[in-house]
């Protein structure tokens, strides 16, 4: 399990300025692909200490952000509480065996899927908890060769994912206007001293 993992990351998770800038960067495509709405009733999948969630909030009615980690969830309760956020609600969850009877507008994800094993299955779990008509944003490394994450990250699932195949996934969900594009790529330097990028995509949909 990556949930003690992700706990020992919580504290220090907001330290790093790559992770700020690329939840910056995931924000914003969300929000210039999709027609967001304060109307809209929202779910953010495996929201860390909601670097993504927290800036989308603002144009949404509402936003139970799940993930399985308590100590991510700690990081954000504090940050709620701190800034008076009245529409962020953290939820400690598995969707792939706990139940959830809501349903939402819109559900959103960033670099949650490759610490997922059982990709297909979280899939259509997300999916049935759309309302008709409501939208998907996920967001993720594309296929990457494994150099991504140093040693000492455990859950890694998969080494990113090739977009084509995930959006055919979705179409075979019955998602529709189903579209990826490239929205960051992630500089890392390696242990020669150079750099290189990992790029990252955001695949959308709609179910229809
Ligand atoms: C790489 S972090 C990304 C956090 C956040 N989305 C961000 O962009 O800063 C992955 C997050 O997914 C969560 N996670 C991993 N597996 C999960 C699962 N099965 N269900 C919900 N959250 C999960 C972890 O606890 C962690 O907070």
């Amino acid at each position: 399990m990556s949930e003690k993992h992700f706990d020992k990351a919580a504290a220090g998770w907001d330290q790093k300025q790559r992770r700020i800038e690329m939840a910056a960067k995931i924000a914003g495509a969300i929000s210039s692909t999709l027609p967001l709405t304060q109307t809209m009733k929202a779910m953010e999948y495996g929201c860390g200490t909601g670097l993504v969630g927290l800036a989308l909030a603002p144009q949404l009615a509402s936003l139970t952000a799940v993930d399985t980690s308590a100590g991510m969830l700690e990081v954000l309760a504090r940050k709620i509480d701190e800034e008076k956020i009245a529409n962020v609600t953290p939820l400690r969850l598995d969707l792939l065996d706990q139940p959830c009877t809501d349903r939402f507008n819109l559900i959103f994800s960033a670099m949650v899927l490759h610490h997922v094993q059982e990709t297909e299955k979280i899939l259509e779990r997300l999916c049935a908890l759309l309302v008709e008509g409501g939208y998907l944003a996920v967001a993720d490394l594309w296929e990457e060769d494994g150099s991504f994450h140093d040693a000492s990250v455990e859950g890694v699932m998969h080494h990113g994912f090739d977009p084509v195949d995930l959006a055919a996934r979705l179409g075979g969900l019955g998602m529709q206007e189903v579209s990826y594009t490239e929205v960051h790529s992630i500089i890392k330097t390696n242990e020669a001293g150079a750099e290189r990028g990992y790029p990252v995509f955001l695949l959308t949909g709609r179910k229809g």
